[in-house]
C-alpha cells in the first residue's frame, strides 16, 4: 500500500505543490498525497491542490481554541488514513495532542537554519541581524516554535544586494528540493533520533 502524505497549509502552497510533483514524478517511491487542509478560506494552495485532482478540506481555525481546532484536523487525517504529516506554510503551533497524534510523523520546513530566526519573517530577520549565510531546514514537529530534530539542511549565501523578497526566492528553490529529501528520509527509515539529533542507521 502507498504510503498517505497530509498536507497543511495556510497559503501560497509552493512547497506543496513541490512535494506533489515529486510524487508525480516517483522520486517519492510509493507514496501519494491523500488530502490537503487549509486553516484558511481562500489560501491559494487549496486551489493548486484541486487543479492537480488532489482532495482538499478548508477548515477555518479563527476563533478556536488550539486543541479544539486540532482535533478536527487529526479526525480528517486520521480519516483519510494519513502516515505522514507535512507542514508546507502551516502557521499555526500544533497542540501536543496533535502531536501525540503523529508521533515523528510531522515535518515542517522553515525559510532559515534553525535555530536561527524561527517565527515570521525569517528571511527578514536574517538580514536585519547582517548574517553571510541563511537557508532552509526540515525538522520533526513538536510543540514549540520551528523546533524539534533537524532532518535536512541547507545553506544559501546572502548577497549585499538581497531584499527580504530576493532571498526568500533563493531560499524557496532550496526548500522546494530539501522538503523531499527529507520525505524520502523519514518513508525510507534508515534513521534514528538520538535526543535531538537524526542520524542515519
Ligand atoms: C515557506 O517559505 C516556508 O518555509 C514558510 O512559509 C513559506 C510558505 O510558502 N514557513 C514558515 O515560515 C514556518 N515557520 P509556500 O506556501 O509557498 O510553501
Amino acid at each position: 500500500m502507498k504510503k498517505r502524505i497530509g498536507v497543511l497549509l495556510s497559503g501560497r502552497g509552493s512547497n506543496f505543490e513541490a512535494i506533489a510533483e515529486n510524487v508525480a514524478a516517483g522520486h517519492i517511491p510509493n507514496a501519494e498525497i491523500a488530502i490537503v487542509i487549509s486553516n484558511r478560506e481562500g489560501a491559494p494552495g487549496i486551489e493548486r491542490a484541486r487543479a492537480r485532482g488532489i482532495e482538499t478540506r478548508v477548515i477555518p481555525s479563527k476563533g478556536l481554541e488550539r486543541e479544539v481546532y486540532d482535533r478536527q484536523v487529526v479526525a480528517v487525517l486520521r480519516e483519510k488514513q494519513v502516515d505522514l504529516v507535512c507542514l508546507a506554510g502551516f502557521m499555526r503551533l500544533l497542540s501536543p495532542y496533535f502531536v501525540a497524534a503523529f508521533p515523528q510523523h510531522i515535518l515542517n520546513i522553515h525559510p532559515s537554519l534553525l535555530p536561527s530566526f524561527p517565527g515570521l519573517e525569517a528571511q527578514r530577520q536574517a538580514l536585519e541581524h547582517g548574517v553571510k549565510w541563511s537557508g532552509c531546514s526540515v525538522h520533526f514537529v513538536d510543540e514549540n516554535l520551528d523546533a524539534g530534530p533537524i532532518i535536512v539542511q541547507t545553506p544559501v549565501e546572502v548577497l549585499d544586494t538581497d531584499t527580504p523578497e530576493t532571498l526568500a526566492a533563493r531560499i524557496l528553490k532550496e526548500e522546494h528540493r530539501i522538503y523531499t529529501e527529507a520525505v524520502r528520509i523519514v518513508f525510507g527509515g534508515r534513521f534514528r533520533i538520538e535526543g535531538r539529533r537524526v542520524v542515519g542507521v
